[in-house]
């Protein structure tokens, strides 16, 4: 999808589809103009009830007299006061899968003029591009659609203005870096596979000037004494990969944010092994490795001036006769022993190795993204991603971006209360910390790994992936990240 200006009026524009929001005062703006333009067709319509009475949903009308598009969407906003930042964002995408339905291949979207509470008009366009974007995504990578599915929105145009130009390049940079997330979670586990990350990273190494690569295979793992990453791939025929992107965006000495992905290509749980109902969902388990690879797309498209780093811990979790057991204790690289008691809670273990590796970069802070736990879906279902840390001000951080890019975020507690969960007899820790807040002590094993550091652990096992209609990756929190490094880097006005 790509995204124009123009100053044509809502009545003169010649487009597919015009797309237009209808709050509960009314019509205003260009609906009104329209109404005038068509004799009054659309106040008979509200009046009988025939225009969107709610927040998100839609209604298309063909060939409205007075007006060149040949198609109107209208797309409820709700209620003036209830129209906020994540509001906005749902309407815009339930706008956009109307319009992919409609079978139009241009459009001109007029949402951003709306008032939304807690955001000004950049937001509001930027949001609404990677929210268009987003929503006319349709997996194709093993299933061709067929000759007479709906095709794509390919050219969007919004009403010309001071910055949207602008605001819509950016919008393009980080729906890139979020449909290549998706990309990546919705292929299946025998072609996306650790390799197979690596060669996604490689290229898009070649692609981006200023990206570079570096790719450590299983001898390489051997020799830093990765034990813990290494007893979870030990069982699978495909081999690991620790996969690390670079931005060499800032100043040589300033130090980099770095983000961490769990890159688990399937996870069957191992010798611990999962039932057999919704296992083929354990595809998903790459979900930090997809939002890293996605965040480094978005990076290095809209050329962040600052130094990030995104490492994936790529491998594939099987039950073998070489596999890890319950009752292993292995020394992970940092020198901290592990005695394994669920080999199903393999993400920790290879994250904690990727966490000491990524230490030796020198990061100012870390973040690690993974689907790590169920726990974490029974808490916050699928629309949060979990922070935990032991620094405030990061989680505040956090929990911001999350806020601005309605890409959310919700903080649990990472108390030292916890910590004795996973205390064991025969090692440092064990892996598992039983059945009482599993998504925090998974985060309390992580934080042994990351001592001394700016650090905090991101589980996003229910934001990463939805439900049914149809079951697909979300790309997230690829919009919180981006969000999150440009603050960083010192806000959306530093990006040409
Ligand atoms: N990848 C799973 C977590 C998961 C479950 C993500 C469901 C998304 C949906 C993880 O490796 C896992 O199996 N975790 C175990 C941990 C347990 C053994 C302590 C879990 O959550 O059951
Ligand atoms: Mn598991
Ligand atoms: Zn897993």
């Amino acid at each position: 999808m790509q995204f124009t200006t123009t100053d044509a009026t809502a009545t003169a524009i010649e487009t597919d589809c015009l797309v237009a929001g209808l709050g509960e005062a009314g019509l205003s703006g260009p609906l009104s103009d329209i109404d005038k333009a068509s004799d009054g067709l659309l106040s008979r319509l509200h009046e009988s009830g025939d225009l969107p009475q709610k927040a998100s949903q839609t209604v298309l009308l063909h060939a409205v007299p007075g007006i060149k598009a040949a198609r109107l969407l209208v797309v409820g906003l709700g209620k003036a006061e209830k129209l906020d930042g994540a509001a906005f964002d749902k309407a815009v995408k339930a706008a956009g899968k109307a319009l992919r339905q409609s079978r139009a291949t241009s459009a001109h979207c007029l949402l951003a003029d709306h008032e939304v509470t807690d955001r000004a008009s950049d937001w509001k366009v930027r949001q609404a591009g990677i929210a268009l974007a987003y929503a006319d995504y349709v997996y194709s990578a093993t299933k061709k659609p067929k000759d007479d599915a709906p095709p794509a929105t390919d050219t969007v145009s919004f009403p010309a203005g001071e910055g949207v130009e602008q605001q819509l390049g950016l919008a393009e940079a980080i729906a890139a870096g979020v449909q290549r997330a998706r990309d990546l979670a919705d292929l299946p586990p025998n072609i996306c596979t650790p390799a197979y990350l690596a060669e996604i990273a490689e290229k898009m190494a070649a692609e981006h000037d200023g990206l570079e690569v570096e790719i450590l295979e299983q001898e390489a793992m051997e020799k830093l004494e990765m034990n813990a990453l290494l007893a979870v791939a030990v069982g699978s025929a495909n081999r690991p990969r620790l996969i690390r992107l670079s931005w060499k965006g800032g100043k040589d000495s300033d130090a980099p944010l770095a983000m961490v992905g769990k890159g688990v290509t399937f996870d069957t749980g191992g010798i611990s092994i999962k039932p057999r109902d919704l296992m083929e969902q354990m595809k998903f388990d790459m979900g930090g490795a997809a939002a890293t690879i996605g965040a480094m797309e978005a990076v290095a498209r809209l050329k962040l001036p600052m130094n990030i780093e995104g490492v994936v811990a790529a491998v594939e979790n099987m039950p073998d006769g070489k596999a890890y057991r319950p009752g292993d204790v292995i020394t992970a690289m940092n020198g901290k022993t592990i005695e394994v008691h669920n080999t199903d809670a393999e993400g920790r273990m290879i994250l904690a190795d990727a966490l000491t590796w990524t230490e030796r970069l020198n990061p100012d802070t870390t973040v690690d993204l993974a689907t790590l736990t169920g726990a974490c879906v029974v808490a916050l279902g699928h629309h949060a991603s979990a922070v935990m840390t032991q620094d405030d001000e990061l989680a505040e951080e956090l929990l911001s971006a999350g806020q601005r890019s309605a890409d959310r975020t919700w903080r649990l507690p990472l108390w030292d209360d916890y910590q004795e969960q996973i205390d064991s007899p025969f090692a440092d820790m064990k892996n598992i910390g039983g059945m009482p807040a599993g998504s925090i002590t998974a985060g309390c094993f992580l934080s042994r790994f990351a001592e001394g550091q700016r650090w905090a652990h991101i589980d996003i096992a229910g934001a990463a992936w939805q439900w049914g209609k149809p079951e697909s990756g979300t790309g997230r929190p690829v919009g919180m990240l981006v969000d999150w490094m440009v603050d960083r880097a010192g806000g959306w006005d530093v990006l040409g």
